[in-house]
């Protein structure tokens, strides 16, 4: 009885100190040293332009549909329309099928584009590899796709995410090294080409960053979502159409899931659902996003998708001094829905640095009563901001401090983050630092599925209750072990 008593204490000391290390968020201290933040010259084979007359080139794909049995397959030619064909097959080099597509082109200022040849092949087989060919003779391109597995809970599916790319040796840096993760498509979460830094918003930007990026757009979609370097808002230069260049270049399957607009939409992939929302058009109640989102969030059948993803470019969440509570009105607006429909990460922009919260919400204030502070919340989202694909505006280095309570993890740094679907209730998240061309594991947790593992967490809890001691610490430490997944 006397060794009960000495050890009791002991294990409470043992467990403040494991309670106090997961608790308490994390500014990493990496300083990155060489690489500036300038884009990659124009001639160099970064942007090589493929060879033979007219040949296509910016190849890029997409999801094409709801459930991921078709792609839009965009590219652009230079000296003439040529075709607009798409041949694809199921083998190299022989392309049994063929789809027809449209084509596009604008002007900006004094800059007029290629002709922009966006096609939708649809009808395809789950889980296939397709080949296909674009363009004619010699300047005949061929490329290669994989469709994704049939929509299932327990379809395995790993996504990359990359936001705030760019072009300079930084973006190509993340480029590359997400090149090799085996991730099979990218969500992407805004700010692409940076082209409107330049003089009258240079449109060659937009050309050097489609060939920048084919190496990986052309062989698995990306997941297209705007940023505001998107908007290229400029009446004083005539073009007072917002997201111009980007609407003619980056097709989105929009009006698969009911949207009216390019810019915000739904896709359904393996056992995700992914919601895409525009941070720059209206979306305060009754707008067509916050119509639309409404309803779309009655579609998520998580015996289906059990994976919830929401996607935006201004992040809810942020303690960098870099665009601090610019997210606050979509929070006000939104967050209570995120809490209600149990989403299970939020993945935004922007903020040219790495951070990952705790689950926390703030839907208690309401201007006349509540808490206005976020507090731990099982049901919240975690949110990641991953604004740090390495465009030319350099890194957001200054956080806040003290961290806020509801931040896990921050880092200064660039990099890409892959997310591993294994089931319907786990999932494995990485965060990889990529400054300077080196590849490092930086940050990482397991996510549980918000719908799907409530029961396997409840086991778990129940088992760490048979520990013997304060009762109240005991459940804190559970409470904060339930936060954190
Ligand atoms: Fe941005």
């Amino acid at each position: 009885m006397d060794r009960r008593r000495l050890l009791i204490p002991l294990l409470h000391l043992i467990l403040l100190c494991f309670v106090d290390d997961v608790l308490s968020g994390r500014t990493s201290s990496y300083i990155r040293s060489e690489y500036p933040s300038t884009d990659i010259p124009l001639d160099n084979e970064a942007f090589v332009v493929p060879e033979g007359y007219n040949a296509p080139e910016q190849v890029h794909i997409t999801q094409g549909d709801y459930d991921g049995k078709a792609v839009i397959i965009t590219w652009v030619t230079n000296s003439e329309p040529g075709t607009s064909e798409v041949w694809y097959g199921t083998a190299e080099n022989k392309y049994e099928f063929k789809a027809q597509g449209t084509t596009t082109n604008y002007t900006f200022y004094d800059y007029k584009s290629g002709i922009i040849h966006h096609c939708l092949v649809d009808g395809l087989e789950y889980n296939t590899k397709y080949y296909y060919k674009i363009g004619t003779g010699s300047s005949a391109r061929e490329f290669w796709f994989q469709t994704p597995p049939e929509v299932n809970p327990d379809a395995p599916y790993t996504f990359g995410i990359i936001g705030d790319l760019g072009q300079t040796y930084n973006s190509l840096s993340t480029l590359e090294h997400y090149m090799k993760t085996g991730a099979q498509a990218i969500l992407f979460v805004g700010d692409l080409s940076y082209a409107d830094n330049y003089k009258y918003n240079d449109g060659i930007r937009w050309d050097s960053w489609g060939r920048l990026v084919e190496k990986v757009a052309a062989y698995q979609p990306w997941i297209w979502n705007t940023g505001n370097h998107e908007i290229e808002y400029r009446p004083d230069l005539g073009e007072a159409s917002p997201c111009k260049a980007y609407l003619h270049r980056y097709s989105t399957p929009y009006k698969a899931s009911k949207s009216t607009s390019p810019l915000w939409y739904a896709i359904r992939r393996a056992s995700a659902h992914i919601i895409v929302l525009s941070s720059y058009s209206p979306f305060v109640k009754y707008t067509p996003q916050w119509h639309w989102l409404r309803e779309e969030l009655k579609q998520v059948n998580r015996e289906k998708t059990p994976w919830l993803i929401v996607l935006m470019h201004v992040p809810l969440y942020n303690s960098n001094q870099a665009h601090y509570m610019e997210g606050e009105a979509m929070r006000a607006v939104f967050e209570s829905w995120f809490v209600q429909y149990k989403v299970d990460i939020i993945f935004a922009g922007h903020v040219h640095a790495y951070e990952r919260s705790y689950r926390v919400s703030n839907i208690n204030y309401n201007i006349t009563s509540g808490s206005p502070y976020p507090v731990p919340d099982k049901s919240a989202p975690v949110y990641i901001t991953i604004g740090d694909g390495g465009n030319q505006e350099g890194l957001a280095s200054r956080f806040f401090e003290v961290q806020p309570d509801y931040s896990a993890f921050r880092e200064a740094s660039y990099g890409h983050a892959t997310l591993e679907l294994k089931n319907r209730t786990h999932a494995l998240y990485h965060w990889n630092r990529n400054d300077d061309g080196k590849h490092v594991p930086t940050d990482h947790i397991v996510l549980h599925n918000q719908y799907w593992a409530s029961n396997t967490r409840r086991r778990r809890l129940k088992k760490h209750r048979k520990i013997p001691g304060n009762a109240s610490l005991i459940a804190k430490y559970e409470e904060l072990l339930d936060v954190l997944v």
